[in-house]
């Protein structure tokens, strides 16, 4: 690997950091190691309409949060743009809720902790993703019954293709499950979030996703956005490996949506299927209980498999490419083809 040589770049009076040729493994929890031509961490949009007045834009880029949804295929033959917009604001206080202003380059889950330490309730069954806010809006993170859509406001973000900005409604972002226009629109870098968060005494708790109220009763809490935070963390530690200790992205695929019909036929062959309604006319199947019939749980191939605690998530054992990542995930996807006659499609995006 080359000699990494950083430069602080002063931008408008605010220092930039410029690198080069530097390894990607910092900037995805997948642990994938690849090398990118140029780094820059901005802490604002001026800084962004300073590239874009320079022309950076024009060339190969890429926004990267905390890069837990990213499969790196190759080295990254052009810019990485990673936001240092770091700040949270409350900009309007109502009788029983607040909007809170959030930045980009927030870690999510300093977030989820800022608002349960503050009693606002929204996002605390979102606890412990990894990521930054910038991307959930993009992916529309979602656990335990909530989505990011739920308790978004407004999405700001600056339109690399103008160089201007703009703020979208959260009813005008297009919001679906894991997808939003800036998903299909890739030209969009969100730089704030504004979250509506309730207040506490007002706030509506959202327990209704499997056993999530049981096991609160069961360690004997009443359910408060504190015992929420507690055991959607624990949970998801039982059931995700850490990215600092095993290489992943979480789920790796999306659940299917499928049809009536089809969701027939599987339980005719599987009558324990799990499966949950959305809408009147299609079923969504978890597609980690797909794999894990197909045998996958917990199967290593070389240095990479599917996790043993939950077969939507592939693992990196150390040291293995996003092609091996990849290779397995196709191959995933040809024995669910085969046994179920499904098509499951990744929820990672693939870059190349
Ligand atoms: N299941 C199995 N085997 C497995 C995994 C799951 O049989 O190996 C079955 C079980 O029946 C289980 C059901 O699937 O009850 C649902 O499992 P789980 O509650 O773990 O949820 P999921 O549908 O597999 C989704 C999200 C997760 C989120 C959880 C909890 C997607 C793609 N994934 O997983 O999100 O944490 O629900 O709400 O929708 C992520 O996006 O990175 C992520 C982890």
């Amino acid at each position: 690997m080359e000699v990494v040589i950083a430069t602080i770049v002063e931008l408008e009076n605010k220092a930039m950091r410029v690198e080069s040729n530097i390894s990607l493994l910092p900037y995805n929890t997948f642990g994938v190691d690849v090398l990118c031509s140029e780094f820059y961490q901005y802490s604002s949009v001026e800084e962004l309409e300073k590239l874009f007045q320079e022309g950076l834009f024009a060339s190969k880029w890429l926004s990267v949060g905390g890069g837990s949804n990213l499969l790196f295929l190759q080295d990254f033959h052009g810019a990485i743009l990673h936001s240092s917009i770091k700040e949270i604001e409350v900009t309007q206080e109502r009788e029983q809720d607040v909007e809170v202003r959030v930045g980009a380059g927030v870690v999510w889950d300093d977030f989820v902790a800022w608002s349960v330490e503050h009693d606002l309730g929204g996002v605390e069954n979102l606890s412990y993703i990894p990521g930054c806010v910038g991307a959930s809006p993009v992916q529309n993170i979602g656990a335990y019954g909530v989505e990011a859509k739920d308790v978004i406001s407004e999405v700001e973000v600056f339109d690399t293709q103008t160089g201007s900005v703009s703020t979208f409604a959260g009813s005008a972002c297009s919001f679906a499950y894991r997808h939003s226009l800036f998903k299909t629109n890739p030209y969009y870098i969100v730089t704030y979030v504004t979250f509506r968060l309730t207040k506490s005494p007002h706030h509506k708790f959202s327990l209704s996703y499997g056993n999530l109220l049981s096991v609160i009763e069961g360690n004997g809490v009443e359910p408060s956005l504190r015992s929420i935070r507690e055991v959607v963390v624990n949970v998801r530690k039982s059931k995700l490996p850490e990215p600092s200790v095993l290489g992943s992205a979480g789920s790796f695929f999306k659940n299917p949506l499928i049809s009536i019909a089809q969701f027939k036929d599987v339980k005719e062959r599987y009558p324990n299927v799990p499966f949950f309604e959305v809408g009147e006319e299609k079923i969504k199947i978890p597609a980690g209980w797909l794999i894990e019939q197909c045998g996958w749980k917990g199967k290593r191939v070389g240095n990479v498999g599917v996790y043993d605690k939950q077969a939507l998530v592939l693992v990196n054992y150390g040291g293995a490419t996003g092609s091996e990542i990849e290779s397995l995930a196709n191959d995933i996807c040809s024995s669910v083809h085969q046994e179920f006659g499904l098509k499951i499609e990744p929820e990672v995006c693939f870059i190349r």
